[in-house]
């Protein structure tokens, strides 16, 4: 086998490949190749590194040098410069990572970008499988449960409940016919954590569902992941493939009496289908629509078996609660959040990513040091956690410790990890009314309040953005918030109206400027706002009339110009062609 002087890691996460990565690996192998340096130089793929939007990303081992923005035209210089003569090519290392990885601590998320995760013989050179060789071999099924109790290790699929109470209630039904599922469906826009995972890592959720299989008395699994994520779904085929040929899956385990198999089941991609009970459903081939609880899938879930539901990134903690003790999970985070959590960094900040870190944490350290702070150097104005389900939290919230109870109490929740980061530009009614529309959409219809309740809060919203609010719309939805929250059937229905509940919270003025003065502070919503041209500013060059498509600029050459709001379609092509910035918004 050849020793290798270097090793090239080139991101194939979805959002790299996205960026042209598998077209840089090919312009790399071409050029070694060319060079004669293949015997020297080992390529590999790995998963995400977190910070997608500078991809594609390079790392260069052993200097652990960190190139972005890396395209095919770039592979010669670097073969020529570090891998030939070994010197770095500074102008690929521009960015500031630094500063993005500094305040993260990176347990679950710690193998990708790290190994190839399709070669599970990585995975096992990091550990991989020792887990759950303690389990079988050292533990009891009890003393494995004991652990993930004693790690605090809470659901990371929005509802935080403590893992290890859960995998109690399933260990302790009756005997019998079990089975473990892995929630994959992440419907949150904008969310990515688990995909990544998948993608990245997929040997750690199998040996993490191998585990709780083992601890529960399950001996059959599936994994419920989105059509969407065709990446992960074949990695993980690829995964359990290899990790079955090695024994480490299927019929009796590293030569155990312990067997456990595991099935993928793609699922078409509606939010409601990540509800437990809907994702069941569909699992049996059924319409995945939510039913009430209980009976809780401990007591009878899939084909009315007993069994237990996790997400992606609960699993993926597990190995490492089992190799290194749930007292090691436990010292991390706040008194009752432990751990770290992965979020996806979205919005209007500098870096924007998949950031892991420790609860407790600030959301000022996540969107100012992680984040890099606002684009553009505007200013912060709120940040939306938890996904559509979420809350709204503004600047007076940004040191508040991140953990399930601190955000709960600001009216937000964790959700599965989605952090949309708005300035000062953005108007909060306009955002209410998106994440609204969002589960509006995705509502599955099977009860009332939330087929009929979110529509009417909906038509206000679009009422109030449209100019056409009045104030008693404001109590409206307030009442019809409580009364969905309170009535639905499933965490849909509950949790939809939280982000106009937290908008009118915090930002009551915002709606009340649409409502009683007909104006979005802002400058989004379309109806309220137009573009005017200043006439002292103005030299009437005639170039936003010449650009503009629709003729809505009146003037003569030499004279102030103006624009007929009716006719303007706000497409801002004036803005820009104007000389003197005479053309604004307002
Ligand atoms: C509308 C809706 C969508 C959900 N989507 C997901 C999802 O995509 N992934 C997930 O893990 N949990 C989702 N959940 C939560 C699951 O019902 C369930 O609580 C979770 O999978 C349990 O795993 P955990 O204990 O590891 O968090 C959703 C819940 C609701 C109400
Ligand atoms: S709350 Fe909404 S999504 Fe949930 S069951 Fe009722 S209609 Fe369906
Ligand atoms: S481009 Fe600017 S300066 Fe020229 S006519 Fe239009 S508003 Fe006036
Ligand atoms: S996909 Fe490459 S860094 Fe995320």
């Amino acid at each position: 086998m050849p020793t290798y002087q270097r090793q090239v890691l080139i991101c194939g996460g979805t959002g790299c490949v996205a960026s042209g990565s598998l077209e840089l690996q090919e312009a790399l192998k071409d050029r070694l190749e060319a060079c004669g340096l293949t015997d020297r130089v080992l390529v590999l793929q790995t998963g995400c590194h977190g910070i997608c939007e500078a991809g594609p990303i390079v790392v260069i081992h052993p200097e652990g040098t960190v190139y972005t923005e890396v395209r095919p035209e770039d592979a010669a210089e670097i073969v020529e410069e570090h891998l030939r003569r070994g010197r770095h090519v500074e102008r690929l290392m521009q960015r500031d990572i630094h500063s993005f990885y500094a305040g993260q601590m990176r347990l679950t998320l710690q193998n990708c970008g790290r190994i190839d995760p399709e070669r599970i013989e990585e995975y096992i050179a990091y550990d991989g499988y020792q887990g759950l060789a303690n389990a079988l071999f050292s533990m009891t099924p009890e003393e494995v449960v004991e652990q993930v109790a004693l790690s605090g290790l809470r659901g990371r699929g929005g509802g935080g409940f403590p893992t290890g109470k859960k995998w109690e209630f399933c260990a302790r039904a009756g005997g019998g016919k079990k089975y473990v599922i892995c929630n994959a469906d992440e419907g949150d826009p904008g969310a990515f954590m688990d995909r990544s995972l998948l993608e990245g890592d997929p040997n750690a959720i199998l040996e993490g569902m191998a585990i709780g299989a083992y601890a529960m008395g399950a001996d059959e699994g599936y994994i419920y992941c989105r059509t969407e994520y065709p990446l992960a779904v074949e990695r993980l085929h690829t995964a359990i493939a290899q990790a079955e040929e090695y024994g480490l899956l299927g019929d009796n385990i590293m030569g155990t009496d312990f067997s456990f198999h595991v099935h993928i089941k793609e699922g078409a991609g509606a939010f409601v289908c990540g509800e437990e009970t809907a994702l069941m459903a569909s699992i049996e081939g059924k319409r995945g629509t939510p039913r009430p609880r209980p009976p809780f899938p401990a007591d009878s879930g899939l084909w009315g078996k007993p069994t237990n539901i996790n997400n992606v990134e609960t699993w993926g903690q597990i190995p490492q609660i089992i190799l290194k003790g749930g007292d090691w999970y436990n010292a991390v985070g706040t008194e009752r959040s432990r751990g770290t959590k992965v979020f996806a960094l979205t919005g209007k900040v500098n870096n924007t990513g998949l950031v892991e870190v420790p609860m407790g944490i600030t959301l000022r350290e996540i969107i100012f040091d992680i984040g890099g702070g606002i684009r553009k150097g505007k200013g912060f104005k709120a940040v939306q956690i938890g996904g559509p389900s979420g809350g709204c939290l503004t600047e007076e919230h940004l040191d508040l410790p991140v953990s399930y109870e601190s955000l709960s109490e600001a009216g937000a929740i964790m959700g599965s990890g989605g952090l949309v980061v708005m300035d000062d530009e953005t108007c909060i009614v306009d955002v209410a009314r998106f994440f609204l529309e969002f589960t509006q959409a995705e509502s599955c219809g099977k009860c009332p309040p939330c087929r009929e309740g979110t529509k009417k809060m909906l038509d206000i919203l679009n009422r109030i953005t449209e100019g056409e609010g009045s104030p008693e719309d404001i109590d409206t939805l307030e009442r019809l918030a409580y009364q969905i929250r309170e009535t639905s059937l499933c965490g849909l229905g509950q949790t939809a109206p939280n982000p106009v509940l937290t908008t009118l919270r915090y930002f009551r003025d915002e709606y009340m400027a649409h409502i009683e003065e007909k104006r979005c502070p802002a400058g989004v919503c379309q109806a309220l706002t137009g573009y005017s041209i200043d006439p002292d500013r103005c030299v009437g060059c005639t170039k936003c009339a010449q650009v503009c498509p629709v003729q809505a600029i009146q003037g003569e050459r030499g004279t102030p110009h103006s624009i007929d709001r009716e006719t303007c379609i706000q497409c801002g092509a004036c803005v820009k062609a104007c000389p003197v910035q005479a053309i604004s918004r307002s």
